[in-house]
């Protein structure tokens, strides 16, 4: 009988502020397995042009950020139970949450060269499976072979909601209308970009959180887990 390498690769996307890290990152934890914030590694990438004045009220010279591309190493560490991102080596974990990060990386985001460049440092990430990456493409583009997909979703006021308790509780200054605008435009960036729009792979399971409670949630995901590998074998 010939078994199954139980390592598998878990892809997890959906709406900005779907609460798809949080699931993602519990389910890794619970598993096993290692995660992957990919929206980390677009918004390190902004914070780079940011810093390097190559963003210029949301214009991005698109030309100038493509070339540094190669200057631009993204990684994680692991901090206590929680992943930090790295921006050519430095810390940039609270950073890059910030509104003005927020606001800019849609546009960085929706660039060729950019998602290319990471596109291949996430295929690579997940070489030796055993990985959970959340994202907007990952079960479209990054890994359309993954063993499981999940799209998750829930209203625009519910993730504005959200998102506006996350920032005010770390001392962020913003009203719930600038966080609802600004979700509601990054949705529509997001799916209206060319390259690798948002968008659910035909074969994801969707998974709707607006009335769920994140205990049911991860449960929900545990089984789909299983069931899938169980399917395996
Ligand atoms: O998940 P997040 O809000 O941190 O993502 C930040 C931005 O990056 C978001 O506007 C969409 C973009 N993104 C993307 O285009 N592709 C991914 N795989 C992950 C994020």
């Amino acid at each position: 009988m010939t078994t199954t390498n139980k390592n598998i690769i878990i892809a997890i996307d959906g709406y900005s502020s779907s609460g798809k890290s949080s699931m993602a990152r519990a389910l890794a934890h619970s598993i096993g397995y290692r995660y992957i914030d990919t929206g980390a590694m677009y918004r390190a990438v902004t914070l780079y042009a940011m810093r390097h004045s190559m963003i210029s009220n949301g214009i991005v010279a698109t030309e100038e950020l493509s070339s540094a591309l190669s200057s631009i190493k993204v990684d994680f560490k692991v901090v206590g139970d929680k992943q930090h991102t790295l921006l050519n080596g430095e810390d940039v974990e609270d950073e890059i949450r910030e509104l003005a990060v927020s606001n800019n990386v849609s546009q960085v985001a929706a660039i060729p060269a950019v998602r290319h460049h990471l596109v291949a440092i996430q295929q690579s990430l997940g070489n030796e499976k055993g990985i959970v990456m959340d994202g907007r493409d990952i079960g479209t583009t990054v890994f359309p072979n993954a063993e499981l997909k999940i799209f998750v979703n829930a209203s625009a006021e519910t993730r504005a909601q959200r998102r506006f308790k996350e920032l005010t509780e770390k001392g962020t200054t913003t009203t719930y209308q600038e966080v609802l605008d600004n979700i509601k435009q990054r949705d529509h960036i997001d799916e209206t970009r060319e390259e690798s729009p948002l968008r659910k792979a035909a074969d994801a399971v969707m998974l709707d959180n607006s009335q769920m409670t994140i205990e049911v949630q991860n449960a929900r995901l545990l089984e789909l887990y299983h069931t899938t590998l169980e399917h395996l074998n």
